[in-house]
């Protein structure tokens, strides 16, 4: 069975406070949760991920000072590679940043490497999103190179995909699918693992959930591609919906056939919505 993933992408939303009562309340939510058959990530804006790493962190040290205080395990008896383990084990969620630059160093003023993600503990990076693309004009080009330098940091790409109003009002949404993704997805490599996201840009932020059918036609397309034009090209790749998706919304989608997971906006900025998510897929 393939493990479901959720991202939630904050954009440019949230300090401090705001991440703290987030983390308080999925703590809380995922303590009693059996995590194993999913992967939950959380894209927050960059200068808050190495905030959160710490924090995301502070459970597993809470339980190894429990196995301490309790005397089951004393510091002498454990070995440093048990110690990360019960630490990391208790980490509910993995941390992604929302954009990457392509080059490691250099005079790009106001971008962040790759290289400076994996530093501060992220595992994922979305790349492509339509508001990247149209706000700081990212073109297929630019998204390949930026594709291959998460893939030179070991860090999984969660590529985004998805048509506007007019291409699909002109029916040529599979032809512009199909495109991006052969023009975005550097095809001289091997990927891990590789993550596609489907949003319709019609759909981001409007309350305008895609229809079943539509999501299941992409996704059938999704892994068409992967199938005849890029087989070989990655050991694992998952294909996740997004666009106005919340808790009312995602069991529909997560059983969709075809569709991994999810990438949610908005209803990913409160804590207790977002868990509400992340216990619908755990039933998948
Ligand atoms: P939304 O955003 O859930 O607020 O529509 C999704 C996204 O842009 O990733």
């Amino acid at each position: 069975m393939t493990k479901k993933i959720i991202v939630a992408n904050w954009k440019m939303n949230h300090g401090f406070d705001e991440a703290n009562d987030w983390i308080e309340s999925v703590n809380k939510n995922f303590a009693t949760l059996d995590l194993s058959s999913i992967e939950v990530v959380l894209c927050p804006p960059s200068y808050l991920i190495d905030y959160i790493d710490g924090e995301l962190m502070e459970n597993g040290f809470k339980k190894l000072e429990n196995m301490m205080t309790s005397g089951q395990k004393s510091t002498t008896d454990i070995s440093d590679t048990d110690l990360s383990k019960i630490v990391l084990n208790e980490r509910y969620v993995q941390l992604g940043a929302q954009d990457c630059h392509y080059e490691q160093k250099g005079s790009f003023t106001g971008d962040i490497s790759a290289w400076m993600l994996k530093k501060i503990g992220c595992e994922y990076v979305i790349l492509g999103h339509s508001e990247r693309r149209s706000n700081h004009y990212e073109t297929n080009k630019i998204v390949a190179k930026k594709i291959l330098a998460a893939l030179n940091q070991q860090i999984t790409p969660i590529i985004c995909v998805g048509e506007d109003q007019e291409v699909r009002d002109q029916d040529k949404y599979m032809e512009f699918i199909y495109k991006q993704i052969m023009h975005s997805i550097p095809q001289e490599t091997k990927f891990d693992k590789l993550i596609i996201a489907y949003e319709p840009i019609w759909s981001i932020g409007t309350g305008n959930v895609a229809g079943t059918k539509q999501i299941a036609e992409i996704a059938a397309l999704i892994k068409k591609i992967f199938d005849r034009k890029l087989s070989g090209i990655a050991n694992q790749y998952y294909i996740l919906y997004g666009g106005s998706v919340d808790k009312s919304t995602s069991r529909e989608i997560l059983s969709i056939p075809g569709i991994d997971g999810l990438l949610v906006g908005k209803a990913s900025l409160d804590g207790e919505e977002f868990s509400e998510i992340v216990k619908t897929a755990i039933e998948f």
